[in-house]
C-alpha cells in the first residue's frame, strides 16, 4: 500500500531531508530555551538527563515518526488514519495527529512572538544600543519592549507572515529553498560565535565546566521533566512535525541513520549554543539562573562590553531568527497539508487561514508581557508561560508515548519491517527503545514528578 510519492512534493534527496528536520528542530529550543533551563536547573546533571533522554526517547520516536509519515505519506492525521485501518487497528489512533494539530497551534502561537522579540533585537543590537551599557539599562530596554504590547505584536506578526510566505510557496519551492541557504548560513555563523566566545571572554573554560560538572542533588524530578519536554521541544517530537517531514522523504534512505543524524546536528547546535552564552555570562559577572530574559537581557550587555560586539551581537540575533523560521514551518507543515487534502484547496489559502488562526491565538502569548502581565493561568504562569509548560511537559511527550507504543506493538510488522528494510544493523535496538525503553521512561518521569510535587 505504500506509496512511493506524497501529493505535496517531495525532498529531493536524503540531504535535503535532514536539513529540513535540523531546521526543524534546531530553533527557539536550542538557543533561547537550553540555555536558560540549564541554568536555572543548576547545569551539568540536567545536561546528562536530557542528553539521555536524546538517545533513549529522542532517536527511537523521531525514527517512529519518520516511518509513520513514510508509511501514510499525508498530513499526520490522514497518515494516521490509512496507517492505522491497514494495520487493522482502532480509526482512534488518529488521536496521534489530532492532537499534534491542536499542540502545534499551541506551540506557534508563543513561537512566533519570541520569534518577533528576536527580530526586534537584531535592529536593537545592530544599531548599537547596548554599546557599554549595564544590566539595569539593558533590563528595563527589555522591559520596555516586551511592555509596549504594539510593537510586540507588529514583530510577532511579522514574524507570522515570513512564516506562512515560506509555507505558501510548497515544499520543494518554499521549504527546501529556505532550508538549503539558511542551514548552512547558520552553522557557520554558530561556528563563528562560538570562537568568538572562546577567545575574547576569557571565560570559556567556566562555561564549559558549568554544563558537564556533576551537582545530581539539586536535581529534582521536576528538572527531570523539564529535561524530558526539552528533549521533546527540541527535536520537534510529540506532535507529528517530523512525522510530516517524513511523509516527504524518499523511500530508499535509512530511517534511523538520518534521525540520529538528525539529533546528533541538534545537540551539538544546543551545545555550542550553551558554549557562546555561559561564557559571555561569566565574563561579564551576570546572573545564570536569569530564566527567559537570558539571552535578551544578559547577553545584549555581554556584546555591549565587547570590541566587535554590536557586529556578533547583531549576527547573532540573525541566526537565532534564521533558526526559529525553519522551526516554525514545521510547526504550520502538519495542518497546512491537512487542510490541502481535507477542504481541496490551494496550499497558499490553506496557509493563510493557518496563519490568520495562529496569529489570533497568539495574541494571548503577546499580551502576557504587557496588558495581561498579571493574568495567572494556573499558579504563578502566565498565558505564555502556561502554553509553554503545558505544551512542552505534557502534551509533546504525551504524544511520544502514544506514537512510540502504535509503531512499536500496533503497527502491522509486515509494514514495519518493509520501511526498516535499510535499517538492518539498529533496527532491533529500535524495536527494544520504542516498544519498552521509551514509553515506560517517559511514564515514569510523569508518574514521579507529580508524586514528589
Ligand atoms: N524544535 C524547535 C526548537 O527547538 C521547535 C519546534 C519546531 C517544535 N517544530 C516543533 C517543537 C514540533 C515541538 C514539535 O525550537
Amino acid at each position: 500500500m505504500a506509496l512511493s510519492e506524497s501529493a505535496h512534493g517531495m525532498w529531493s534527496s536524503r540531504l535535503m531531508f535532514i536539513l529540513a528536520a535540523a531546521g526543524s528542530a534546531v530553533g527557539l529550543g536550542n538557543i533561547w530555551r537550553f540555555p536558560y533551563v540549564v541554568g536555572d536547573n543548576g547545569g551539568g546533571a540536567f545536561v546528562i538527563v536530557y542528553l539521555l533522554c536524546i538517545f533513549l526517547v529522542g532517536i527511537p520516536i523521531m525514527s517512529s515518526e519518520i516511518l509513520l509519515g513514510r508509511l501514510g505519506r499525508q498530513s499526520p492525521i490522514n497518515t494516521m488514519k490509512t496507517v492505522a485501518s491497514s494495520s487493522g487497528a482502532s480509526p482512534g489512533w488518529q488521536i496521534i495527529g489530532w492532537m499534534g494539530a491542536f499542540v502545534g497551534f499551541m506551540i506557534l502561537s508563543f513561537y512566533a512572538v519570541i520569534g518577533g522579540w528576536i527580530i526586534a533585537y537584531v535592529f536593537k543590537l545592530g544599531s548599537g544600543d547596548f554599546s557599554g551599557m549595564d544590566s539595569g539599562f539593558s533590563g528595563s530596554t527589555f522591559a520596555d519592549f516586551t511592555g509596549n504590547v504594539w510593537s510586540v505584536v507588529g514583530w510577532h506578526s511579522l514574524f507570522l507572515i515570513i512564516t506562512i510566505f515560506i509555507t505558501a510557496r510548497g515544499v520543494s519551492r518554499g521549504l527546501e529553498t529556505a532550508v538549503k541557504y539558511l542551514m548552512p548560513a547558520l552553522f557557520v555563523m554558530l561556528a563563528v560565535l562560538v570562537i568568538y566566545a572562546a577567545t575574547t571572554s576569557g571565560h570559556f573554560v567556566q562555561g564549559l565546566s558549568f554544563m558537564f560538572s556533576l551537582d545530581f542533588e539539586s536535581l529534582s524530578w521536576n528538572s527531570v521533566l523539564l529535561a524530558m519536554g526539552q528533549a521533546f521541544f527540541t527535536l520537534s517530537l510529540g506532535m507529528g512535525a517530523i512525522m510530516a517531514y517524513g511523509a516527504y522523504m524518499p523511500k530508499d534512505t535509512s530511517i534511523i541513520g538520518t534521525a540520529t543524524t538528525v539529533a546528533l546536528l541538534d545537540t551539538t547546535v544546543a551545545l555550542m549554543s550553551g558554549l557562546v552564552i555561559f561564557p559571555l555570562v561569566f565574563a561579564n559577572g551576570l546572573e545564570i539562573s536569569q530564566g527567559p530574559g537570558l539571552m535578551f537581557v544578559t547577553l545584549p550587555v555581554a556584546f555591549g562590553q565587547m570590541a566587535g560586539g554590536q557586529l556578533f551581537g547583531c549576527v547573532f540575533f540573525i541566526l537565532v531568527t534564521v533558526a526559529a523560521i525553519t522551526s516554525a514551518i514545521s510547526l504550520v507543515e502538519p495542518v497546512v497539508a491537512w487542510i490541502v487534502e481535507k477542504l481541496k484547496t490551494t496550499r497558499v489559502n490553506s496557509a493563510l487561514i493557518l496563519g490568520g488562526a495562529a496569529w489570533l491565538l497568539g495574541l494571548g502569548s503577546a499580551f502576557s508581557t504587557n496588558i495581561w502581565a498579571d493574568v495567572h493561568i494556573f499558579a504563578e504562569m502566565t498565558y505564555l508561560d502556561t502554553m509553554d509548560y503545558v505544551s512542552n511537559n505534557l502534551l509533546l511527550p504525551l504524544g511520544g508515548i502514544l506514537i512510540a507504543v502504535f509503531s512499536g506493538w500496533v503497527l502491522d510488522k509486515k509494514m514495519r519491517d518493509s520501511e526498516m528494510i535499510n535499517d538492518s544493523a539498529y533496527y532491533p535496538v529500535w524495536q527494544v527503545l520504542t516498544r519498552f525503553v521509551a514509553p515506560l521512561a517517559v511514564f515514569t518521569v510523569f508518574i514521579l514528578t507529580f508524586v514528589t510535587a
